[in-house]
């Protein structure tokens, strides 16, 4: 037997409590039990979305679909919208827009830039008929961070310009202010800071949302988010819900409650700093630029003359231990490492070691143990 450790950007390891919420037995979706799970879910995701002002509505479905919806409901065909992007993700922000007819323009950054707020002012000022922002905040697949706070100050001057935030591994991970930061739309997925296994999407929409939805003319069913209010308003949902892990939910949200955001937040920063130190000591190069460093995921360069599909491979079958590749471009030139979610120390000093392991294996020179001693600097702090 095998002990394994998932230490991907999701899906995410799962705490027990939450594993066991899972295991009871169904219950049916329309009975004050579950609108009592509704309730939980509704409120928890308000606290860790930092909402008041908006309503958090839940999918069961894939981060996707909440990107999907965030388009559908927001806008009419032909509408104006700038998608800055700086990696996978906020590029399936661009081919959504395009799938429905919107008048996109995209400001395409490279994957190891930031998105920088003053080009998104400038073509707001010069095109202040945009009806739509959309910016992702924690670039998954290159690690980098975007201002989100900075895009909403300019964003906020516009009142017909909403903006909309993938925040999918970045609620739970990184601070994300959706009132005071002036976010329309923020949106995240289950199975990633949420602690829960893939399946459900949750998202915000504020009172200027609301407006756009007003005025949207796109084909919207099973996304319309108006259904999911008026259900919401009664503690239900619209159409059958994801039963287990709305009850899941509502225990991680516990858990997320009970450390507190600031401490949650401040523990994924610090399991981010140990291992970016750890990975630097062993003389490996960060990916992402150091002015937009996340705390959800770690992706480094595979160093000069090592295999990095067989890097990935030997640490998952030798050791136990699954990180993620490079997507797309970067895919077998980069590595990347999570920790968002449910992870603690000792899950970045197994990585690393295992990481060591393995990097000796194919012939890497570095000296041994400098990536754990790194780390453990950091963690004992
Ligand atoms: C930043 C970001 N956006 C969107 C998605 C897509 O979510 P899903 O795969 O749940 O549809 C992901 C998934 O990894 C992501 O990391």
């Amino acid at each position: 037997m095998q002990k394994k450790y998932l230490m991907t950007p999701g899906p995410t390891p799962v705490p027990s409590e939450v594993l066991l919420a899972q295991a009871r037995p169904m219950i049916h979706h329309r009975t004050p039990d579950f609108n009592a799970v509704v309730r939980e879910c509704a409120e928890g995701l308000k606290y860790v979305f930092q909402t008041e002002k908006s309503d958090v509505l839940i999918f069961a479905s894939s981060g996707t679909g909440a990107m999907e919806s965030a388009v559908a409901n927001c806008f009419c065909p032909g509408d104006k919208v700038l998608v800055g992007y700086n990696g996978k993700f906020g590029q399936r922000m661009e081919q959504i827009s395009q799938a429905y007819g919107l008048d996109v323009t995209v400001l395409e950054y490279g994957w190891q830039q930031v998105v920088d707020p003053a080009d998104i002012a400038a073509f707001l000022q010069e095109n202040p008929d945009t009806r739509g922002v959309i910016v992702t905040q924690s670039e998954t697949s290159s690690g980098v961070l975007n201002d989100v706070q900075a895009v909403g100050a300019i964003v906020k001057e516009y009142s017909a310009c909403v903006l909309i935030v993938d925040s999918i591994t970045g609620i739970g991970a990184v601070d994300c202010k959706t009132d005071d930061w002036h976010l329309d739309v923020v949106m995240t997925g289950s199975q990633k800071g949420l602690m829960l296994p893939p399946g459900l999407a949750a998202l915000t929409v504020s009172p200027k949302a609301w407006r756009a939805y007003e005025r949207s003319t796109l084909p919207k069913f099973y996304f319309d988010w108006k259904k999911y209010l008026k259900n919401l308003e009664k503690d239900t949902t619209p159409f059958t819900p994801a039963v287990s892990l709305m009850i899941g939910l509502a225990e991680s949200l516990k858990l997320m409650r009970a450390e507190g955001l600031e401490s949650l937040i401040a523990r994924h920063a610090r399991l981010a700093e140990a291992t970016r130190a750890g990975c630097e000591a062993l003389g490996l190069e960060l990916f992402a630029p150091a002015e937009g460093r996340g705390n959800a995921v770690t992706p480094v360069w595979v160093p000069e003359g090592i295999d990095g599909k067989k890097l990935v491979s030997t640490m998952k079958n030798k050791y136990g231990v699954t990180i993620a590749g490079g997507q797309d471009d970067y895919a077998g030139r980069i590595f990347r490492v999570g920790h968002l979610g449910y992870f603690g120390d000792f899950d970045i000093i197994t990585t690393l070691a295992a990481l060591e392991m393995t990097l000796a294996e194919l012939g890497y020179e570095f000296e041994p143990a400098s990536g754990i001693r790194a780390a453990e600097v950091v963690l004992t702090q």
